[in-house]
Parts: structure tokens; sequence; C-alpha cells
């Protein structure tokens, strides 16, 4: 868990946030063990932003990876760190590929302040097909 964080956190500082100031830094652990960071990109158009978690899950699933088992999550405006949650679209991305019981999405304040959810309690009735 402390290597996730601290992973999250160096992935935060290549965050792309010119235009909000709130950086973010994601740390995907899959089943194998393997771990993707990922950061937030934004864009002046806005829309084309992508969140920290879905550039580690495009990294990852890039690379052939469809089995995961937690992602950190660190973030907040400027130097301050305030334990984002994901997003809607970001957790319908989550839903994509892991299982809600058992995927865990942690958010964290720092090493020793972080709260531990499951996907299936972030998004109870994610869409599917
Ligand atoms: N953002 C993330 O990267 N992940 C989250 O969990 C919440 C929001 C980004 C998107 C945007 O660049 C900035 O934070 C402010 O919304």
């Amino acid at each position: 868990m402390k290597r996730l964080i601290q992973m999250a956190v160096e992935a935060r500082e290549k965050a792309y946030a010119p235009y909000s100031g709130f950086t973010v830094g994601a740390a995907l652990e899959c089943q194998d063990g393997t771990v993707y960071t990922g950061c937030n990109i934004e864009n002046a158009s806005y829309t084309p932003t992508n969140c920290a978690e879905r550039t580690a899950f495009f990294k990852a699933v890039s690379e052939g990876q469809r089995q995961f088992q937690r992602i950190v999550i660190v973030g907040g405006k400027g130097e301050e760190m305030s334990a984002p949650a994901p997003c809607g679209v970001c957790l319908q991305v989550m839903a994509e590929f892991c299982e809600a019981d058992t995927f865990e999405i942690i958010m964290a304040k720092g090493e020793d302040e972080v709260t531990v959810k499951k996907l299936r309690d972030m998004l109870p009735y994610g869409f599917s097909l």
C-alpha cells in the first residue's frame, strides 16, 4: 500500500493541469502485481481532459492487462492533498474491467490517511450491455 501511494504521488508530479490547478496521480495494480501509473492531462478545450485513473487504465489495457486488484488515487489543488474520489466516467471505465465486489479504490490523503472502498460501493448501478 505504501509503495502504491508513493508511486501515485510521483505520478501526480507529471500532471498537466494548467486550467484547474488540481493535480491527480494514480497507481493501478494489476492481478499479476504490475503497477501502471497515471496523471490527469487537461486541455484548452476542457472536454478532452483525461483523469489520472483513466490514464492509468488505458496505459495498462493497451499493454495487454485485463485484470486488476486495486487503484490508489492522490491529488489536490496546488500543494494540498485532498484524497479525491474518482469521477463517474472513471468508475464506468473501472466497471468495464474490474470485479465490482473485489476491486479496491483507495483514496489517499497521505500515507496514513486512506479511505478504501469497493467499486460496488462507489458505482452500485453501473451501465452494462
Ligand atoms: N480529476 C482526476 O484526474 N481524477 C479524479 O478523480 C477527479 C478529477 C482531474 C480532472 C481535472 O483535470 C481535474 O482533476 C479537476 O477536475
